[in-house]
């Protein structure tokens, strides 16, 4: 049966993702929901809407009788934890009393969430993490919304499902957490400087354990969890399903871009590239690349996080192996073909 998606976020690292791989199959219309819009296609409509304008949500929705799956991928950042809080569960809470009421067939919403739910972002949580485990002390923005929710779907004929996955990684350009990009654009100001290729993390977060989710991988186990019964109203870790240190990465990925390493050196990628606008302008015309200001290629804040964690950063990934989701991802090859993507799109220099 012929369905429709509504994909909220739509230009984020995930939805992007998510959208590419509904529009491969066959029984998928989409809609693609965020403040920027895109371009439409035959199976793809792109609709502009600023979620955290309740009326104006209400107003742009009110067509979309159609909607058989929301796909929750939006996300509003801010300085601080408790801060996220309100953006991000309004954005939800618009979205959801939008739809509801216009959506006769709605089927299913399925909400991405991640490792903060566990507690990660706090410092040390208990490794690996399970669905199950038990909360942690609030303001946390995940955890509020899968309440909501919970509550919201009471008695109703749709379920939900809550995706929590590990650092992802895609290509998509101009979002605030993108740990691919990162890297590629590290390491190729790096190259042009010909310095070595350092882990400017903690020192202690150099050999901890430490996993990832492929963006692709992600978004097949988001509509496998959607559209399977037995995953209604459950929560699932998704991950690549291998373990990595960064001191065993690290070397690879410098050699990946022809780079000498040597041992880490802390910094704040915040700090330290904070000037390096010119120079990056310079790759770009240097290298040939596709123009993209220095803003869209920088997730420095989301690296510097990423780098800080001097504790075991992993889920159990076993729940939705038991529910039926088969599906892993080699990490290190991963790295490459999406450095490879970022190549072959003219982002960085090949
Ligand atoms: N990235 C990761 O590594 C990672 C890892 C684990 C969990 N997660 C979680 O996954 C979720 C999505 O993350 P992401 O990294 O994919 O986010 P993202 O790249 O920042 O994308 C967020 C999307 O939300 C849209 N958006 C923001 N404000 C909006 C508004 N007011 N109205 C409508 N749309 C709005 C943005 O598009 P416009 O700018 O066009 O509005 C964008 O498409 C978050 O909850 C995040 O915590 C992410």
């Amino acid at each position: 049966m012929q369905k429709t998606a509504l994909v909220v976020g739509a230009n984020g690292v995930i939805a992007t993702n998510l959208i590419n791989h509904l529009l491969e199959l066959d029984d998928w219309n989409v809609i693609g929901l965020s403040r920027r819009g895109g371009k439409d296609t035959e199976k793809l409509k792109y609709l502009a809407v600023d979620l955290l304008d309740a009326k104006q949500t209400i107003d742009k929705l009110s067509g979309l009788k159609e909607v058989t799956h929301v796909f929750y991928a939006a996300f509003q950042n801010r300085p601080t934890w408790a801060e996220l809080v309100t953006p991000n569960l309004s954005m939800l809470i618009n979205v959801v009393e939008a739809i509801e009421p216009v959506a006769t067939n709605l089927q299913h919403i399925s909400l991405m969430q991640g490792y903060k739910v566990y507690g990660a972002h706090l410092g040390p949580f208990k490794t690996p993490a399970k669905e199950s485990d038990g909360g942690h002390m609030p303001p946390e923005f995940n955890v509020d919304q899968q309440q909501y929710l919970e509550k919201k779907q009471k008695n109703k004929h749709w379920t939900w499902s809550a995706i929590r996955p590990s650092v992802v990684a895609g290509t998509a350009l101009g979002n605030p957490m993108n740990l691919v990009l990162v890297i590629a654009v590290y390491a190729s100001i790096t190259k042009e400087l010909g310095l070595p290729l350092r882990f400017p993390g903690k020192p202690g977060a150099y050999d901890k354990l430490m996993e990832m989710t492929d963006a692709g991988l992600l978004a097949k186990a988001t509509i496998w969890a959607a559209t399977t019964d037995q995953c209604a109203n459950q929560a699932f870790n998704i991950t690549n399903g291998d373990l990595f240190r960064w001191n065993d990465l690290w070397p690879k990925i410098a050699r990946y871009f022809s780079l000498e390493t040597a041992p880490p050196l802390q910094m704040l990628l915040q700090t330290v590239m904070a000037d390096k606008e010119p120079l990056w302008n310079g790759i770009q015309k240097k290298y040939g690349l596709n123009k993209h200001s220095y803003q869209e290629v920088s997730s420095w804040a989301f690296g510097d996080g990423v780098f800080s964690w001097d504790y075991d950063f992993i889920g159990d990934g076993t729940k939705a192996r038991r529910f039926g989701f088969y599906e892993f991802v080699e990490t290190e090859e991963m790295f490459y073909r999406l450095f490879d993507e970022l190549k072959a799109k003219k982002v960085i220099p090949a």
